[in-house]
């Protein structure tokens, strides 16, 4: 029987089926306002019905502004209440625990979908395709911005989400304050890393103050520079999620490649990523995700520490994971995938083109 079967209890109170977690994953089946659509929810309780024991969503914008892509699923406004509901109902029924996921794009919002020039921590250049230099936001905006993301929580809240997760990696609006490439500021939210790091806590703080105790806030983070994403220290990001795990944050969630991969800074140490995080976590638990492909890989991920091993690109081609899990033998299905098998499995027309540019992952003889 796999320990990743057992079923485990956040600081909340709050008992979690299995350690399975279904990653975040912006999928454009939302509306074009933002409200859940029909394909969005049927993707999520497809893999709650799979056995999932938690379940985060894409990527939900608190702000207009900070609206990343077309179709994205929203939580701006108070007419994004009901279709929430609608998810929240279908995935506790199903028996998982679900998370809404909040988020800005700050200088990845295009202008195309918001209407204005993206903002961010400070005005800067990256060499990338269809960058657009952002403004700097200003003290009174930063504030607006706290209080959009409490807003979102308790619409999350509102609508019996059990939890939020307050997005701060992979390079969007409050992974842009924590880097030095992209925070230039010089007020309180710039300089010192315990400047960089305030937007995200004071985010975490006034959550916290405004929803009850039970109500599960996470929050997620990258540990090192990743790609086009710079500016990020190992020995900062440790102590930023020492905070937040001191602060109360139910749990802290990294975004890494690779689960088990060592750290860029320190590569002759033997310690993996994950590792780090853990020494300082006390009993906040860690959830991570990063290429967990098999179910060796996932139960080796567990022993290490991580609590919630969150799987990514191979649940969407295998919802059922966790129900297999323990089944002798079982392996789930490797990447490339069909067009055909990911209808099978409620991945819409819309998720499909959006997934066509990641490489391997559809079967080639279909992406032409
Ligand atoms: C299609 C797709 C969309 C993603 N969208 C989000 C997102 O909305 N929020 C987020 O924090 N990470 C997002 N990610 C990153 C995943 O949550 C995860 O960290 C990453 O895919 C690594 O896990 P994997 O190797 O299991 O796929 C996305 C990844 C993919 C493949």
């Amino acid at each position: 029987m796999s320990q990743l079967t057992s079923a485990w209890e956040l600081k909340s109170g709050r008992i979690i089926r299995n350690h399975f977690v279904l990653a975040p994953m912006v999928n454009r089946q939302s509306e074009v306002d933002g409200s859940v659509g029909d394909n969005e929810l049927q993707w999520l309780l497809r893999r709650a019905q799979g056995g999932f024991g938690m379940i985060i969503t894409s990527a939900t914008n608190v702000l207009p502004a900070g609206q990343t892509w077309a179709n994205q699923l929203s939580v701006h406004s108070d007419k994004h209440i009901v279709g929430l509901t609608n998810l929240a109902l279908a995935l506790s029924e199903a028996g998982s625990v679900p998370i809404l996921q909040i988020f800005d794009g700050g200088a990845r919002a295009p202008s195309s979908l918001t209407g204005e020039q993206p903002r961010s921590a400070s005005v800067f250049t990256l060499d990338i395709p269809n960058f657009e230099q952002p403004r700097a936001l200003t003290l009174v905006e930063i504030h607006e911005l706290i209080t959009a993301f409490v807003d979102g929580a308790k619409r999350a809240y509102q609508a019996g989400f059990a939890g939020i997760e307050i997005h701060s990696a992979n390079g969007y609006l409050l992974n842009q304050f924590i880097s030095t490439q992209t925070n230039q500021r010089e007020d309180e939210f710039g300089g010192s890393l315990t400047n960089r790091a305030r937007l995200v806590r004071m985010i975490l703080h006034s959550c916290k103050q405004a929803l009850p105790a039970d109500f599960i806030i996470g929050v997620r983070l990258s540990p090192e520079n990743r790609g086009i994403q710079a500016g990020l220290d190992l020995d900062e990001m440790v102590q930023i999620a020492k905070w937040l795990a001191e602060d109360g944050a139910d749990y802290i969630h990294l975004s890494t490649s690779d689960v088990f991969k060592r750290a860029d800074k320190y590569p002759d140490d033997e310690r993996t990523l994950i590792d780090y995080f853990q020494a300082v976590l006390g009993n906040t638990p860690l959830l991570a995700a990063g290429n967990l492909q098999t179910i060796e890989q996932m139960e080796r991920a567990y022993q290490a520490g991580v609590s919630g091993v969150a799987l990514g690109r191979v649940a969407i081609a295998n919802p059922d994971i966790p129900l297999h899990a323990s089944e002798d033998g079982y392996q789930p299905l490797m990447m490339p995938y069909t067009r055909e098998h990911l209808e099978s499995v409620k991945v819409s027309t819309n998720f499909y083109e959006y997934l066509l540019p990641y490489p391997n992952f559809i079967a080639t003889s279909d992406a032409k």
